[in-house]
C-alpha cells in the first residue's frame, strides 16, 4: 500500500477529493477519502442548481451533510461554486440587469453566510475566462447581462459575508499560456480595483501528454508573483489525447480503449508519468497549499460522461480503492 497521501504532502499542500455524500459513502470510496484526504469539494451539491430552489430558498440538506462529514474527519471544505454559468438555474438571469445583481449578491451573502466558519474557501468565481483570443471574458450570460463587474459584484459580496474565508477564481486550462495570459488580465484588473481576491485555482483537467509541466509551473509562479496564492482544484488524468474540437463538438474524440488490454496498460503508465511530472512541479511552489483531485477512484468519474461517454480511469485509485501506478508515482517521487 501507499502512504497516505495527506501525511505524505504534508509538508507541502493538503490533499483534496471532490465527491457529494454518495460518492464517498460507498465502499469503494470511503476508505480512500478517509486515509488520503484533508480536503474536499463538492462535486456538485454546493452549485446554485442543488442549493438555489427559488428566490430565497435553499436545499442545506446535502451540502450540510457534506460539512458535517468533513469536520467529523479532519478535512476542510473548499466550496465550489457560486457564480458560474453552468448548473445555475434560469430564473437567476430574468429581469432588469439591477434585479440580476441584486439576485447574483444574495445568494452569495446566503451561501457563504450559512457556511460561515465551515468552508475554508470559495470558488467564488468559476470559468469566467474565454476560451478564444476575443476577449478575455467568456460571452456567459453573467456577462451579456452584468458586464465583466459581476465577478466584482460576487467577489465583495463572499467578503463582506465572511471575512475569513479564502476567495478563489477558477478556471480550466491554465496550463494553455494563451488562455492564462487573458485569466490574469481579469485578476489584474480586479487587483487595481482593490476587489477581494486570494487565489486562483487551476482546475487541471489533463491528458497524458497535455499540458506540458513548464506551462503549470509558469502559471503557478506567474500567480505567486501577483501575491496570490495557488490551489489545484480538479486535477484528473484523462487516458484520452483528444483533439481540442472534440470538447467543443463531441466529435473527433478517441474511442473507448479500456477494453484493450494493450492500449489500457500503455495509457495507465503514461498517466503515472503525468502524474508525477504534475506532483514534481507542485512541490516546488510554496505559494501552491491545495491539490485536489476531482473525485476519489476510478468507480466514479464524470470523464465517464464527458466529453463523450465511454470508459476512463483519470484518478490515482482504480475502480476497488487501490492505489493504481500513478499513485504509487507521485508517492516514490523524489
Ligand atoms: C462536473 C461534475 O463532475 C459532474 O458530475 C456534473 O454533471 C457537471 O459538473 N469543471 C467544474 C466542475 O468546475 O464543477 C465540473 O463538475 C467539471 C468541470
Amino acid at each position: 500500500d501507499i502512504p497516505a497521501l495527506k501525511a505524505h504532502f504534508a509538508a507541502h499542500f493538503k490533499i483534496g477529493m471532490a465527491a457529494d455524500p454518495g460518492g464517498y459513502k460507498n465502499a469503494v470510496a470511503n476508505p480512500v477519502i478517509l486515509k488520503h484526504a484533508n480536503s474536499i469539494t463538492a462535486e456538485n451539491c454546493f452549485k446554485p442548481a442543488s442549493l438555489a430552489v427559488s428566490p430565497g430558498v435553499y436545499n442545506w440538506a446535502t451540502a450540510d451533510e457534506l460539512a458535517a462529514f468533513a469536520a467529523a474527519n479532519g478535512m476542510v471544505v473548499r466550496g465550489h461554486t457560486l457564480c458560474w454559468h453552468q448548473q445555475t438555474p434560469d430564473w437567476f438571469f430574468t429581469g432588469t440587469a439591477a434585479e440580476v445583481r441584486a439576485r447574483l449578491e444574495t445568494y452569495v451573502h446566503d451561501v457563504v453566510t450559512h457556511f460561515k466558519g465551515k468552508v475554508a474557501c470559495w470558488d467564488v468565481v468559476n470559468e469566467c475566462t474565454s476560451d478564444d483570443a476575443s476577449s478575455a471574458y467568456r460571452n456567459s450570460r453573467w456577462l451579456q447581462i452584468l458586464g465583466p463587474d459581476y465577478i466584482e459584484h460576487a467577489l465583495r459580496a463572499a467578503r463582506s459575508a465572511d471575512p475569513d474565508a479564502k476567495l478563489f477564481i477558477n478556471d480550466y486550462g491554465t496550463e494553455d499560456p494563451a488562455k492564462f495570459a487573458r485569466l490574469m488580465t481579469i485578476v489584474a484588473g480586479l487587483q487595481a480595483k482593490g476587489v477581494p481576491l486570494d487565489g486562483v485555482g487551476h482546475q487541471l483537467h489533463v491528458s497524458t501528454t497535455s499540458p506540458t509541466p513548464a506551462n503549470v509551473d509558469n502559471a503557478l509562479r506567474s500567480v505567486a508573483g501577483k501575491g496570490l496564492v495557488n490551489h489545484v482544484t480538479e486535477l484528473d488524468v484523462s487516458l484520452y489525447n483528444d483533439p481540442g474540437s472534440c470538447f467543443a463538438s463531441r466529435t473527433g474524440c478517441a474511442a473507448d480503449i479500456t477494453g484493450d488490454a494493450t492500449l489500457l496498460a500503455a495509457a495507465l503508465k503514461a498517466q503515472a508519468l503525468q502524474y508525477r511530472a504534475l506532483f514534481n512541479v507542485f512541490k516546488q511552489h510554496a505559494s501552491l497549499q491545495s491539490v485536489t483531485t476531482w473525485g476519489i477512484a476510478d468507480n466514479s468519474t464524470w470523464l465517464s460522461g464527458f466529453p463523450i461517454a465511454r470508459g476512463n480511469r483519470p484518478l490515482l485509485f482504480d475502480a476497488t480503492g487501490a492505489p493504481k501506478p500513478a499513485a504509487r508515482a507521485i508517492t516514490d517521487a523524489g
